[in-house]
Parts: structure tokens; C-alpha cells; sequence
């Protein structure tokens, strides 16, 4: 918690790359969460303002737009719009939505950095860096890929490692190439301004000493950058694309400013500054950003997904110390990565699932809810469509939507569709009209503390509160033998309703508002940027109980539609579809032999004969193998993955040379080879041809 009150909230969500469309990877990291927090400090009447916007520049967009063989600002043209509306439709509710490639940002980029220059905060230096002699430009970032220095991972980029994750320079590649034309890259002499990370090391020790909130993932990290110690870091680039560095800078340092583009990490987050400063001119009030972030009474939230940890935690505070009179990030809760159907979500590869073709085919509620209640909080997580179908048809729809539906609709056919007046409290009442009362409140905490997952769990609670009590209540029977209870029942059941309209709104504003609407419960304050504060409900009333009796309910509708079968097969064909499309890269290929050793193995072709399973054994299959001269009887451990009657007969190539083993008391004369695909499923390798060939 903050030791220090604040009188108003900024918060922002990474600005999103506008090299690709949006996947469920970015919205469970950075956006959803970010989302549900600032809905929910807007309920409570706060001042808040949520700025995002694209960005544009770094060397990420140039290599996508060399691959298809547009111009950078094709390929931004083409993403930013999409992610744009995409994100509308899932119901983002930014107060501002930029993009770096705005002139009010560069501007505000080049001010930042002049600033820094004119205070001597940046170090000049000259230095050889890699130069592809083909293509004539110097090899930043991306441009280079090669050999990690750290884990020898042998597609390692210029910026950083995908495999260990380690940041790394260019100069640092083993065996560099240029990915711009595959050329080995030369050495030549540029000049560059560094921020000097060092000089700032101990105040950054001391802020985040200062901040022992913040969650363990975030502070493990700068914990580890911290004890190596920070370097200076090359805030300048030779490329085409970005921010020019300010020709004032560049004179007074005598260096040619063609080509020299700001780094896109240092650009970026002052695209946070620039956003906020179009929304205030969007407003009429152009200084009003001002407030928002020279002011030490705001409150700087930062959402991020765990690799921009170090950017938001050390660099940019680093850069708005250095330039003075900003506030610095007061919390920065970054969450770990989500990873789809067990395995690691990858474009590359196609395993993601995108925001633009998820919305094509369901509510955008469902998947909030879902991803919500998955959230990587503290470590990675897994999104599947199977547990995506059960969350939607056992949660929402039997549990939240059924409860909403049952209420009203015994409002509508026993009380003229109004709200019935309460009498006598029966104990039961009283309970439920407590744990009414305090549940908002708990939900409140857990969104204060950025505990998300927690807070819908609580949300849910609530409809469960509401089922319980109404089961028990037997109000179909009350309706005859005792009237006046059953008014009480179906009174508090629409109080639980209206309550529901309320906290459930940071996860699904849309389905809340239709429920609104359903009980005609309007004065409530909305999440939606600049809420109408002459609306009289706020967060606080969902358990005040906020209906009267006699209010006149409006029309029911069903609020969530539950999943079929068939459109979640849908779903899963279309990643196995696109994932089947494109090569694998992420499994490595083992080191290197000769062929004297691959000579030693003797490979044969057979057929299955006989198969059957091995007693007390789950994965053995006990297989008797034809190779022509002789039958091999080998154990292979398939049984998870074939029946037996599907394999006899199969032709199938098996080592004919490994020395014989025992599994489960019996002997195993050879090994049958088999394919295993990225779901783990397996194939027979199979030949064609006589048991017995030889397989060379
Ligand atoms: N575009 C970066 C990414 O997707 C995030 C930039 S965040 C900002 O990883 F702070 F630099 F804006
Ligand atoms: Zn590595």
C-alpha cells in the first residue's frame, strides 16, 4: 500500500507495437487489468485518467515492413487502426488512445531529450558498431541476429535473447549476421549519446527500497539489475525510422543528425506524456496534463507484461529524474505471460488467439471474464477453450445469468415487475442483507490491491450468495403459504441483482450495463471516461441496497449465451490451423555429430504384428515387430496414444542395434521410432517397403 495520499490516479497501458494485431497474450498482461482498475476507481467517483496509444517506431516495424515489402508507415497505417478498434470493441476505456508517429509526440520526444542534453545528463560516445557493408547502414538492435553470448542460443537478436532473455548489445553476438541481407557485418566508427544508468543507481536503489508493495515478480527483477549493476545505455540509433534526434543536440555535439533516430525505448514511454497531453487539448484545456504529471499528488500506474519490467522500473525513472519537475511511477504491476493450451504463445508460430477474430465470433464479456479469472498475477498462466466453455456456461450462465433471470422473472410473474416491499426480516434475510453489504467492500480491497483475480472470484461469490439464498428461500412455495416472506426474498434477490450491476461492471461493463437496464436501475455512475457525477450511485451503494420498493423493473433479457461444442471445435481448428502453417523454431536441434556416429545405428523397417497392453502399466504397449529374418518384441510407450487395433499392421521403422532392456519385467529388443508433434501428439515414422529393409 501507498504511504502517501494522492488526489488523483494516471494510469497507462504499454504501448502496444503496431506490428501485428492485438492477441490474448497483451490483454492479459497489460490491458484487461488496467482496464478493470480504472472502471473501478471511476465507480468510486475518483479522478483518473487511462492513456495508451501505439508504438510506432524501433526497428520491430522495419523488419515486418521489409518482409512484405512496404513502407514502415504501411505497416503502422495498417495496425494501428485495427488494434485501435479492436480494442474499443473489447470494451478499452482509454480517456486517450495516441500513437507515437503523431507530431505532438515528436515534439514532446525531442523537448524530453533536449532537456536531458542541455543538463548534460547524456554521455557522447564514439564507437565501433556492427556495419552491414551491403545494404550500407549501421546494424542495430533486430538487424542483428547470431549467437548469445550468455546460452548459446543460436538465433539470438541484437536487443535481446528469446531464449534466456537476456538484454544484449550488438557487439555482443557471437557470429553476427545482418538480417537485412544475411552479410557478415563489419566494424566502423559512429557517435551515439548514452544515459548514463549509473549515476542513477543509487537514487533508483533508494526508490525502490521505497516501494516494497510492489509485487514479488517486479521487485525480483530489479533486484537482479540492480546487484549487476547498471551500465550506460545507447538511447540513440543509426536507422531511418523514429524520432530524429534534435538538431540542437546534434550541433552542439558536431554530429551529422542524418539517420540518427532516438532509441525507441527511450521514445516510447514519453509517448505516455504525449498522450496525455493531446487528451488535455482534446479536452480544451491544453495544460491540463500538467497536473496529471508535474504534480506530486498523482499517482503514476504503470501496466506492463514482465519483459518491460526494467523500462518502466529503472530507465524511465531514471530519464524523468534526469530531466526534473515529473512525478516518477508509484506502482508498476506487471504481470507474468499467459500460455496457450499448454504451450508458449508465439506469432511466429501462429499459437495465439487475436483479439480482431475473437470478436468475430462471441461477446467480448466472455473473454474478459475469462482471461480475468486466469490472470498470470504471479506466475504464467495457461488459457484454454475447453475451460473457456466451462467458465462461460458454469459461471456465468448458471451461475450469474441464471440468478439474474430466475429474480426478475419472479418479480414479473408474482409482483406486476416491480420491487416488493420488505416486512418482518427473517434471520436468513438478515444474514444475506449482511454478507450483501460487506462482499462490495472486500471486492473494493482486492481491486485496490491489484488483486484481480481475487476481486472477480468475490464478484462471482456474490451470484453465488444470490443462488443460495434463493434456493433456500423456496420462494415458489412461499408464493402461496407466506406472501410476505416471499416479497422479502424476491426484494433482497433484485437488491443482490442491483449490487451485481455494479461490481460486475470493471469485468463485464457490457453485460453489467444490460442488467442495468433490465432493472431500469439507472443514477449509476459509469465506468466510461468522464462519468456524469450528477448521477447519484457509486460503488459504495451496491450494498446499500440501492432499488425501492415499488420501482418499476424494465424488460428481461438473457445475459450470457452459453457455448457449444461446435464453436469451441471451431476455435481449436483454427489454432491447430494456423500453427500447422508455419515452421516450428522453438525446439532445438541437438549438437552436431559425425557421421561415424550415425553409422553405428542400425535402422530397420518393420510391421506390427501383435500389440497388447503391458498389466499394471499405463503407457507400455508390449509390441511383436516383423523385420523380416526375425521378430523383435519391443515395449514402446504408446499406450496413451494408440489402441491396439490401430497399430497392427502398421509398417514402422525401429532401431534394430540398442542393446536390449527390461520395463516391467520383460525385455525390450529395440526401439520403434515416432514423430511427437508441439501438442505432444504421436506418430509411427513409417516405410513403405519389405519388413527388413534397411533404413539409411
Ligand atoms: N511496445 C512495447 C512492447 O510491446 C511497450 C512499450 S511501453 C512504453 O513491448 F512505455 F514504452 F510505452
Ligand atoms: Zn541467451
Amino acid at each position: 500500500m501507498s504511504k502517501k495520499e494522492f488526489s488523483r490516479t494516471l494510469v497507462t497501458s504499454a504501448l502496444p507495437y503496431t506490428n501485428g494485431p492485438i492477441h490474448i497474450g497483451h490483454l492479459a498482461g497489460a490491458y484487461l487489468p488496467a482496464d478493470m482498475y480504472v472502471r473501478y476507481l471511476r465507480l468510486n467517483q475518483q479522478d483518473v485518467v487511462y492513456v495508451c496509444g501505439s508504438d510506432e517506431f524501433g526497428v520491430a516495424i522495419v523488419m515486418q515492413a521489409m518482409e512484405q515489402k512496404i513502407r514502415p508507415q504501411d505497416v503502422i497505417d495498417r495496425y494501428h487502426p485495427m488494434i485501435k478498434q479492436s480494442f474499443e470493441a473489447f470494451g478499452m476505456s482509454f480517456d486517450h488512445y495516441g500513437r507515437t508517429s503523431n507530431k505532438l509526440h515528436t515534439q514532446t520526444s525531442q523537448a524530453f531529450f533536449q532537456c536531458l542534453a542541455d543538463k548534460n545528463e547524456f554521455v557522447l560516445r564514439r564507437e565501433e558498431q556492427l556495419f552491414d557493408p551491403v545494404a550500407k547502414v549501421f546494424l542495430a538492435d533486430r538487424f542483428v541476429s547470431g549467437t548469445c553470448p550468455k546460452c548459446s542460443y543460436e538465433h539470438a537478436f541484437g536487443d535481446q535473447c528469446e531464449k534466456c532473455g537476456a538484454t544484449l548489445s550488438p557487439t555482443e553476438i557471437v557470429n553476427p549476421r545482418s538480417t537485412l541481407t544475411d552479410a557478415v557485418p563489419e566494424l566502423r566508427a559512429t557517435t551515439h549519446w548514452y544515459l548514463p544508468l549509473g549515476k542513477w543507481q543509487s537514487r533508483l536503489e533508494e526508490y525502490v527500497a521505497n516501494h516494497p508493495e510492489w509485487k514479488p515478480n517486479v521487485l525480483g527483477q530489479i533486484g537482479s539489475w540492480l546487484s549487476d549493476g547498471l551500465r550506460d545505455r545507447a538511447i540513440t540509433r543509426d536507422v531511418q525510422w523514429g524520432v530524429t534526434v534534435p538538431e540542437e543536440a546534434a550541433k552542439a555535439a558536431g554530429v551529422d543528425v542524418k539517420g540518427k533516430v532516438i532509441y525507441v525505448w527511450f521514445d516510447a514511454p514519453i509517448g505516455y506524456i504525449s498522450s496525455t497531453r493531446e487528451w488535455a487539448i482534446k479536452k480544451g484545456e491544453p495544460n491540463l496534463w500538467k497536473l496529471y504529471w508535474q504534480n506530486d499528488t498523482t499517482r503514476l500506474i504503470h501496466f506492463i507484461g514482465k519483459d518491460n519490467i526494467v523500462f518502466h522500473t529503472l530507465m524511465f525513472p531514471a530519464m524523468l529524474m534526469a530531466h526534473e519537475g515529473y512525478i516518477i511511477p508509484d506502482q508498476v504491476p506487471a504481470n507474468e505471460f499467459l500460455n496457450i493450451e499448454g504451450s508458449k504463445l508465439s506469432t511466429s508460430r501462429g499459437w495465439a488467439v487475436w483479439l480482431h477474430e475473437y470478436l468475430e465470433d462471441f461477446p467480448p464479456d466472455l473473454l474478459r471474464y475469462v482471461l480475468a479469472t486466469i490472470l498470470p498475477e504471479s506466475k504464467d498462466s495457461d488459457f484454454n477453450w475447453h475451460e473457456f466453455q466451462t467458465r462461460v456456461n458454469s459461471e456465468l450462465a448458471d451461475i450469474l445469468g441464471n440468478f439474474v433471470n430466475r429474480s426478475l422473472t419472479f418479480a414479473e410473474r408474482e409482483f406486476d415487475n416491480t420491487v416488493p416491499s420488505l416486512s418482518e426480516l427473517s434471520e436468513s434475510d438478515q444474514h444475506t442483507l449482511q454478507e450483501l453489504k460487506t462482499l462490495p467492500q472486500k471486492i473494493g480491497e482486492a481491486y485496490t490491491q491489484f488483486r484481480f483475480r481475487e476481486a472477480v472470484r468475490l464478484t462471482m461469490n456474490l451470484a453465488r450468495l444470490g443462488n443460495k439464498y434463493f434456493n433456500d428461500q423456496v420462494p415458489w412455495v412461499t408464493r402461496k403459504s407466506n406472501r410476505s416472506q416471499c416479497a422479502n426474498t424476491i426484494h433482497i434477490s433484485l437488491q443482490i441483482c442491483a449490487a451485481l450491476s455494479i461490481v460486475m461492471d470493471p469485468v463485464l461493463p457490457f453485460s453489467a450495463h444490460k442488467l442495468r437496464e433490465m432493472l431500469r436501475l439507472d443514477g449509476v455512475i459509469s465506468s466510461m471516461p468522464e462519468p456524469d457525477s450528477s448521477h447519484s450511485l457509486v460503488w459504495n451503494d451496491a450494498g446499500a441496497c440501492p432499488l425501492t420498493a415499488g420501482h418499476k423493473l424494465g424488460e428481461k433479457s438473457i445475459l450470457f449465451q452459453k457455448i457449444t461444442d461446435d464453436q469451441i471445435q471451431k476455435q481449436m481448428g483454427k489454432l491447430k490451423a494456423t500453427n500447422s502453417k508455419l515452421p516450428s523454431s522453438s525446439i532445438e536441434i541437438k549438437p552436431e555429430i559425425q557421421y561415424d556416429d550415425f553409422a553405428k545405428m542400425d535402422l530397420r523397417t518393420g510391421i506390427i504384428r501383435t500389440a497388447e497392453p503391458v498389466p499394471k502399466s499405463k503407457k507400455l504397449l508390449k509390441l511383436q515387430v516383423d523385420i523380416g529374418d526375425e521378430t523383435r518384441q519391443i515395449l514402446a510407450g504408446v499406450a496413451e496414444h494408440f489402441q491396439t487395433e490401430d497399430i497392427i499392421g502398421q509398417s514402422v521403422v525401429i532401431v534394430a542395434n540398442l542393446a536390449p532392456r527390461k520395463m516391467m519385467g520383460l525385455e525390450s529388443q529395440g526401439m520403434v521410432l515416432m514423430a511427437e508433434d508441439k501438442e505432444g501428439r504421436l506418430s509411427l515414422v513409417s516405410a513403405d517397403t519389405a519388413p527388413g529393409s534397411i533404413v539409411s
